[in-house]
């Protein structure tokens, strides 16, 4: 097979040219990082459990009509995914108060949300990605209002469709990042989740014991992440022995 042209290194995946002109080829590292890439370490077996679970989620939103930039798995690392134009933004949702938010308001881990909160993020590494309000996103032209409104109404139907699938798991969706893509096709514009749902985008606490089965298991030294990602896999039964 010819060597592919890579596109893009990110800190969890690598982007390559795909084999039509409007498609990618995403490969999982396996590559740990966190705290802007300060605290880094390798996983074995990560990137092999994020690109099933993305799949297993990605395909899930599909089946329920919001579209991603998902096309096909293509092996045990890599997927085939539709090339987008990326909106420069982490889209983050929360259902319970944790990480950078109970930081900054000073509100307890677990906490229940009054409501889900959607709120954004400037996806620049050098400035670590900070909050910013809606405001900034119609001023600096990341977004249009009427996109701003279509991204929150798809991050809530992407949040109702995650928190049942976990939930009926027995894990709990405290809260989750994804980034959002246009696609064109003519004149008409539509926009696609995109990157990645897994693990390390998600918080998720077993509803029984409140264990962590999320980045945070690497982020605050709780143990294992490789085992913390196969018991989300098993659960949902897409252990990558599956496939
Ligand atoms: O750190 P914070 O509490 O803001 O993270 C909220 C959610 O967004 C968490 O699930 C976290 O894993 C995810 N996140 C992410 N990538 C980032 C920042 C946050 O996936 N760069």
């Amino acid at each position: 097979m010819a060597r592919r042209t890579k596109i893009y290194e990110g800190k969890a995946k690598t982007l390559y040219e795909g084999p039509e002109p409007d498609t990618l080829v995403q490969y999982f590292k396996d590559d740990a990082t966190a705290f802007n890439a300060e605290k880094k370490a390798v996983i074995d077996g990560k990137g092999v459990l994020n690109n099933r679970l993305s799949e297993y989620f990605m395909v899930g939103l599909e089946q329920i009509g919001v579209p991603t930039h998902f096309l096909k798995r293509l092996n045990m690392r890599e997927q085939l995914i539709r090339r987008v134009e990326i909106i420069p933004l982490e889209v983050i949702v929360r259902n319970f108060a944790a990480g950078s938010f109970s930081k900054r308001m000073g509100i307890e881990e677990g906490t229940p949300m009054p409501r889900p909160i959607v709120e954004f993020s400037y996806k620049d590494d050098s400035l670590g990605d900070p909050l910013v309000p809606e405001e900034y996103v119609i001023a600096f032209g990341w977004a249009s209002q009427q996109e701003l409104d279509d991204i929150v109404a798809l991050a809530l139907r992407v949040n109702d469709f995650l928190s049942g699938v976990m939930y009926g798991v027995g894990i709990k969706l405290v809260d989750f990042k994804i980034e959002l893509g246009r696609v064109y096709d003519g004149d008409f514009m539509r926009l696609v989740v995109a990157d990645e749902i897994s693990p390390d985008s998600c918080r998720l606490w077993d509803i029984e014991t409140g264990r962590k089965l999320d980045k945070d298991v690497f982020r605050q030294d709780l143990g294992d992440l490789a085992d913390a990602y196969t018991e989300v896999a098993t659960r949902l039964g897409v252990m990558p022995s599956n496939v």
